[in-house]
């Protein structure tokens, strides 16, 4: 039931301005600060567009140079951290590590007590540097393998794949994992950026703001989508089964993971450009099993409903293809994602006001109080 005034879930509904990001459905494009995703990919890298984000323009290359060095110079974490992890049970979360991890840094940030615009910005640069240790180090704990310390040669991206597998990835890896974070970073007012802004305009702080978002991203019908998307196609198993698994799973009702989205109903430009990149990366390991898969699905939620894929769908076998653990694809999303939440909530706070939505009553009136012992 719409009404002027409601609409389940706020679907369509404008909560707030920005100039962060554009989420476009009617031109099916996505723009960061006015530059488009695809000139982004094509020609940026992940550093930059953080940069981008939290600074609001494109760095020079001495802005580009001091701030790859910030990142660098603040991608250790306290030891005690790294204690904590250790008495996590064995294969918890990484998600739920990531909010513990995030919990704990709060305590140790010089400017915890400073909500200055320059102290957020701080702030956000140490979150954005550290969430490659705060991800593989929970991780590789929880998994009984020794951690790997950062290497200051290595960007941001590679770096973590380097902190992740213990072994450095090539250029094209590199690139193109790059290129995932890239389109990861930002997306409007979607349910996490949404919770994170909700959060610190309370005035409350950037990490708590972190934490409301990072719970956000791991639903399913969100940022976990990525790992349900590619435990389906180990289901589906082959381009042959996928047609029957697909119609067989619409038929019981199923959401396809991957599929869908809130704004764009005509495709999402971020999927466009990772299939490109599915198929060439498939090719490229000589692996092309998956893509077809992958393929044979979009061709059927296409033409069953006219459903395409989101950006969750690529990503889910590009990152198998790159022999990354399932469970880690979503914590992925907050690794690129982290960038663009700090920005909102710079943004939020720069020009705050609390954000209270009514709420359409539907219980009952003027009920008569009856004492317990006459009920
Ligand atoms: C992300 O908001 C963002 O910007 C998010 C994001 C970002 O960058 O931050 O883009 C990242 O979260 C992408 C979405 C990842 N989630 C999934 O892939 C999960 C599967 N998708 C669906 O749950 C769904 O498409 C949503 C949640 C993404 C969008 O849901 P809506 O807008 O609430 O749409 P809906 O559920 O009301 O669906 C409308 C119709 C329904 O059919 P009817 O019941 O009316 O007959 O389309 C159907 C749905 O059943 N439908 C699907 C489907 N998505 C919608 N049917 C099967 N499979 C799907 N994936």
């Amino acid at each position: 039931m719409k009404t002027a005034e409601y609409s389940p879930g706020l679907e369509g509904i404008i909560a707030g301005t920005t100039t962060i990001s554009h989420v476009n459905p009617e031109r099916n494009s996505l723009m960061y600060r006015g530059y488009d995703i695809k000139d982004l990919v094509q020609n940026s890298t992940f550093e930059e567009v953080a940069y981008l984000m939290i600074r609001g323009h494109l760095p020079n290359q001495g802005e580009y140079d001091a701030f790859c060095s910030q990142l660098k110079q603040e991608r250790s974490i306290p030891q005690t951290i790294i204690e904590t992890f250790k008495t996590l049970p064995a294969k918890s979360n990484p998600m739920d590590m990531l909010k513990v991890g995030v919990a704990l840094l709060a305590l140790s940030d010089p400017d915890k007590d400073d909500d200055s615009h320059e102290a957020n910005v701080r702030k956000a640069i140490r979150l954005v540097a550290k969430f490659p240790a705060l991800i593989t180090y929970s991780y590789r704990i929880s998994r009984g393998q020794e951690i790997v310390q950062p290497d200051a040669s290595l960007g941001h991206g590679e770096n973590f794949l380097y902190m992740l597998l213990g072994k450095k990835p090539d250029s094209y890896i590199s690139h193109v994992f790059d290129s995932s974070l890239i389109c990861y970073v930002d997306h409007g007012f979607n349910a996490s950026t949404f919770a994170a802004r909700v959060t610190v305009s309370t005035l409350s702080d950037i990490y708590s703001g972190t934490l409301s978002a990072i719970g956000a991203l791991k639903g399913p019908l969100h940022g976990g989508a990525n790992e349900e998307a590619m435990k389906m196609l180990l289901e589906v198993g082959s381009p042959e089964n996928a047609e029957a698994w697909v119609l067989d799973a619409l038929a019981t009702k199923k959401k396809i993971m991957g599929f869908g989205h809130r704004e764009y109903k005509t495709g999402d430009p971020r999927a466009a450009i990772l299939t490109e990149m599915g198929a060439e990366i498939s090719e490229k390991l000589g692996d092309a099993r998956w893509y077809k898969t992958a393929s044979v699905v979009e061709a059927t939620m296409n033409r069953e409903k006219q459903i395409l894929p989101n950006v969750d769908f690529p990503t889910s076998y590009i990152y198998y293809l790159m022999g990354l653990p399932i469970e880690i694809y979503t914590p992925i999303f907050a690794l690129a994602r982290i960038a663009g939440w700090t920005s909102h909530m710079i943004e939020q706070l720069d020009n705050n006001r609390l954000i209270r939505p009514k709420a359409l009553y539907e219980g009952p009136q003027h009920v008569e109080y009856v004492a317990r012992d006459r009920r």
